[in-house]
């Protein structure tokens, strides 16, 4: 009778040290049900394991409340994998969620439907599949859910419009489809929406014009149909708006000019149309504003130049015409303007790079004219400088000449005029420098031989006379050097023995005379060597036949002797010949 009581009250305490309660008892069972269920390669739950001196509410990624009860559940980054158990639910105290970033690609357990005390939910960055469980609209505390970038499919959850409290739904990069449902209307403390990259159609339901408390809406790279509602306007605490890739049309609603707290607006490749509401001008806080790719027209509205803020303004691949407000030369935020691609007329904003922090300039294909603005550098910043096709004309600004950030220059296609300036051999990032078909004479100024960092070099189609800088070809660099339809003259400098990376040379329809200098053959990556239309004599260096990359070889059009060299027929990549010739 003692042994019986005795042993009764050692079970009795074992019992109760080890576990506390049949609740807890439950709980470490439900860990233990989860954890077989996982494959953790890295053994990073190893101290999931009954023991007598740790209480689960120390094992790895699990907190427990002030009753012991399991509250917070962080797997997350753990490289776990397999399916996590349905016991799950047993885990009723549980308000937070997160097996983010890992490699479950399993669906997600529906059992979560009975966790109605979660408030954050974090499943994001895994592979999980099927629908997402539907119930979660009765976990009426939820305030954040994130399932993006996952392999989640079926319709997007209608029943999340119940989930009153949220305020962050991030479903992004997964494979929902159907429209955006009208529930989600109910989700007045929703700051951060986002849908994008999703298999959505549909309209996108007016009703989210009444989320008045969004901030972020992120829901392009779906497949919707219809436009911006205009009830968008009366989002007036948004920050961020981005409806980029949307299959959306119609016209930009002038009421976005009510946001007035909106700092990014990415509206770009759709197909919106007619013109840029003037109303924009309105969104003061603008600093990022993306309109490119759509078939919008008309004018560039003036009112743009009230966005003293604007950080990035892109409109190209448009069908934008008419002059560019001149305002915008007033903007020294500015580091990005691209306009390419539209029917812009007119010259630049004389004032355009004044005081500001211009990085990128690109106002390509249009139809621009007049003198280039002599300031785009004058905040040291500028790095790219795209002008090709167009109209301007006059000289090539000096100062560009000592615009050390500049990487790309490219001015090929307009009437430019006056001499390549002194100076662009020592832009020490310089790497292109296009200036073909414009007007340019004088001589290449010998400076640019000494640059370090040129590797594309196309000054054809100007007036440029006199010879070739001896140097010039041995810019360590150098991949192109493009400069044929000119009146250059004098010899091919002999100065091929550093050219390593030299591998289209076209010095075609000009004056040049002499010999082709046989240290040509030294060029280890020439592919296309034009030297076609000049007055060279001598006979073709047989060196030329075993260069091992030569494709394209043209030295029609000269006065050369001595035919053929034997063994071109030898030669390794040579497909085209052209060595005809008409005096
Ligand atoms: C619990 O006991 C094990 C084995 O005796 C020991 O290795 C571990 O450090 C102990 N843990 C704590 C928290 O005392
Ligand atoms: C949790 O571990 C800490 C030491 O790591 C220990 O001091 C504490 O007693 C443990 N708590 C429980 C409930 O086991
Ligand atoms: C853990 O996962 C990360 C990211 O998924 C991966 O880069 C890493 O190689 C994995 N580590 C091991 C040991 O599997
Ligand atoms: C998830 O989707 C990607 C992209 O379609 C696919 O390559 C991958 O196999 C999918 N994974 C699973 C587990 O479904
Ligand atoms: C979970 O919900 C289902 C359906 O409402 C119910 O039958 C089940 O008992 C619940 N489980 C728990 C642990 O509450
Ligand atoms: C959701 O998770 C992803 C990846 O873990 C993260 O990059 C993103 O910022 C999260 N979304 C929100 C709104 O915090
Ligand atoms: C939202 O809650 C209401 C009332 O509780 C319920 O009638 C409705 O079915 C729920 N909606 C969804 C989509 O679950
Ligand atoms: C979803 O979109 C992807 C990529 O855009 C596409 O490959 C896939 O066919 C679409 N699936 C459905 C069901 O529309
Ligand atoms: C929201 O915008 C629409 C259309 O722009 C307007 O008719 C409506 O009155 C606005 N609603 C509220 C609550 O401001
Ligand atoms: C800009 O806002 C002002 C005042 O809020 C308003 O009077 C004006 O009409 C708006 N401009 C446009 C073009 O909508
Ligand atoms: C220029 O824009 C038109 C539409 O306006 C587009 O069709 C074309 O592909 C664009 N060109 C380039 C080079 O992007
Ligand atoms: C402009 O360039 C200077 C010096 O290179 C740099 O300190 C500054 O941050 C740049 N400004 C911007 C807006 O990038």
């Amino acid at each position: 009778m003692k042994l019986k009581i005795l042993l009764f009250f050692i079970c009795c305490c074992i019992g109760f040290h080890s576990f506390g309660s049949a609740s807890l008892n439950e709980e470490v069972s439900a860990l233990l049900s989860i954890k077989a269920g996982l494959l953790d390669p890295l053994n990073r739950l190893q101290d999931w394991k009954l023991s007598y001196n740790t209480s689960h509410c120390n094992w790895t990624g699990v907190w427990c409340n002030s009753h012991g009860a399991v509250e917070k559940l962080d797997l997350s980054h753990m490289n776990l994998s397999g399916r996590v158990s349905d016991d799950i639910e047993k885990l009723q105290g549980l308000t937070s969620l997160n097996l983010c970033c890992n490699g479950f690609s399993s669906s997600l357990t529906k059992a979560i439907y009975n966790l109605t005390l979660l408030i954050s939910i974090d499943v994001s960055q895994n592979l999980f599949v099927d629908s997402f469980p539907i119930g979660l609209g009765r976990a009426a505390v939820l305030t954040l859910l994130n399932a993006s970038s996952n392999n989640f499919s079926g319709f997007i959850p209608e029943d999340i419009g119940n989930a009153t409290l949220l305020e962050t739904l991030d479903l992004r990069g997964n494979f929902f489809e159907g429209s955006i449902p009208k529930s989600y209307k109910n989700l007045q403390k929703l700051k951060f929406l986002g849908l994008s990259g999703n298999n959505l159609t549909g309209e996108i339901p007016a009703e989210l014009g009444q989320l008045s408390s969004l901030e972020k809406i992120i829901i392009g790279y779906n497949e919707f149909e219809g436009g911006i509602p205009t009830e968008f306007g009366n989002l007036t605490n948004l920050k961020y708006l981005d409806l980029a890739v949307g299959n959306l049309g119609g016209e930009i609603p002038a009421e976005l000019g009510r946001l007035k707290d909106v700092e990014t607006l990415f509206l770009y490749q759709n197909n919106f149309e007619g013109k840029i509401p003037a109303a924009i001008g309105n969104m003061t806080a603008l600093q990022l504003l993306d309109l490119s790719d759509n078939m919008l027209s008309g004018e560039i509205p003036a009112a743009i130049s009230q966005l003293k803020t604007l950080k990035l303004l892109n409109l190209m691949c448009n069908q934008l015409s008419g002059a560019v407000p001149a305002g915008l030369g007033g903007l020294n935020q500015l580091q990005i303007l691209e306009l390419w691609n539209n029917s812009l007329a007119g010259p630049l904003p004389i004032d355009l790079g004044k005081n500001s922090a211009l990085q990128w300039l690109d106002v390509s294909s249009n139809s621009f004219s007049g003198e280039i603005p002599a300031g785009l550098c004058s905040g040291g910043n500028l790095t790219k400088l795209i002008l090709f096709n167009n109209a301007f004309s006059g000289p090539f600004p000096l100062r560009l000449s000592t615009c050390l950030s500049l990487v790309r220059v490219r001015m090929q296609n307009n009437f430019l005029s006056g001499t390549i300036p002194v100076g662009l051999g020592k832009l020490e990032k310089l790497q292109r420098l296009e200036l073909a078909n414009n007007s340019l004479g004088g001589q290449i100024p010998s400076d640019l031989a000494s640059s370090s960092s040129l590797s594309f070099i196309d000054v054809s189609r100007n007036h440029l006379t006199s010879s070739l800088p001896s140097t010039i070809l041995a810019i360590p660099n150098l991949q192109n050097f493009m400069a044929s339809n000119n009146n250059l003259d004098g010899e091919i400098p002999d100065q091929f023995q550093d050219c390593p990376s030299l591998s289209v040379l076209d010095l075609s329809s000009n004056h040049f005379s002499g010999t082709i200098p046989a240290s040509i053959a030294s060029c280890q990556k020439m592919v296309n060597l034009n030297l076609k239309n000049n007055q060279l004599t001598g006979e073709i260096p047989k060196a030329i036949a075993v260069m091992p990359t030569l494709a394209i070889l043209d030295l029609s059009n000269n006065s050369l002797t001595g035919g053929i060299p034997e063994n071109f027929g030898t030669s390794p990549a040579l497909e085209v010949l052209n060595v005809s010739y008409t005096p």
